[in-house]
């Protein structure tokens, strides 16, 4: 299919699976993925603003991933503060907007600045939205949500009768960001993984067996090219 043809998402979502797979596969340890893995999101983000994606949303971490080996953990800790100060960076250079979506209160204080100053600094740019879920899961945003909610019922803000579709997204980690168009997983699991669950409820799924350290501009077009393809009937249903 030609690039012309395509019908490019606004808004695409990913589960970057199979870094530790990947690494084994080639003897080598799990960290060894992930960090190939890291350098996959800076191609990706790239590639999906070149390519006129407007929003791009990463599952980095989960609320489940605190399970995982400690050594594992904190490399993707290391990870995530070294690609925040090159996000920061191209953020300046691209226009680009950050976002961290999940809870946040789990993480390091170091981990939680950087956040709010690359947040801070990239309020304003509209060019490219970036979101990354850290500490994310989506009982749990809505867990969070819903007390919020509920708080602001009790003190007279809002009416039970006020509650509707957009105002409980309005409580949700994801606010003001429309709902992704296309969920791409990779490696070959067909499961949603506790990731945007209220978010996704009319997203065209697109599964892949590629590894996400070989994820590259061609998978990605492959993706938009099956998106392009599917009939999405007026009223989304
Ligand atoms: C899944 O692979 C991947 C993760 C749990 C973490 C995703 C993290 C990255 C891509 C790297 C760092 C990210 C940023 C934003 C810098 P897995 O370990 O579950 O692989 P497996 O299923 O083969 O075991």
């Amino acid at each position: 299919m030609n690039l012309e043809d395509l019908k490019i998402p606004t808004h695409v979502s990913i589960i970057m699976d199979g870094n530790g797979r990947w690494a084994k596969k080639r003897g080598m340890p799990r960290t060894f993925g992930h960090k190939r893995g890291a350098e996959v999101v800076m191609d990706t983000c790239r590639e999906s603003f070149k390519l006129g994606i407007k929003y791009l949303t990463i599952y980095a971490f989960s609320t489940e991933n605190w399970n995982r080996p400690e050594l594992e953990v904190r490399t993707l800790m290391t990870l995530f503060g070294r690609y925040l100060k090159i996000c920061y960076d191209e953020a300046m250079e691209n226009h680009m907007r950050v976002r961290v979506i999940g809870d946040r209160t789990g993480l390091s204080a170091e981990l939680r600045e950087q956040i709010r100053e690359l947040e801070e600094a990239s309020a304003d740019f509209t060019e490219f939205h970036l979101q990354i879920a850290i500490n994310y899961g989506s009982r749990d945003e809505m867990l969070r949500a819903m007390k919020r909610m509920m708080a602001d019922c009790k003190n007279g803000k809002i009416s039970p009768e006020e509650l509707d579709g957009a105002r409980f997204s309005s409580y949700l980690d994801t606010a003001d960001i429309p709902d992704p168009d296309l969920m791409i997983r990779t490696s070959g699991e067909l499961r949603l993984s506790n990731f945007l669950m209220w978010q996704h409820a009319y997203s065209e799924f697109y599964f892949t067996d590629t590894a996400w350290p070989d994820f590259n501009r061609e998978e990605l077009l492959k993706a938009i090219e099956a998106y392009t393809k599917r009939d999405r009937r007026y009223g989304r249903v």
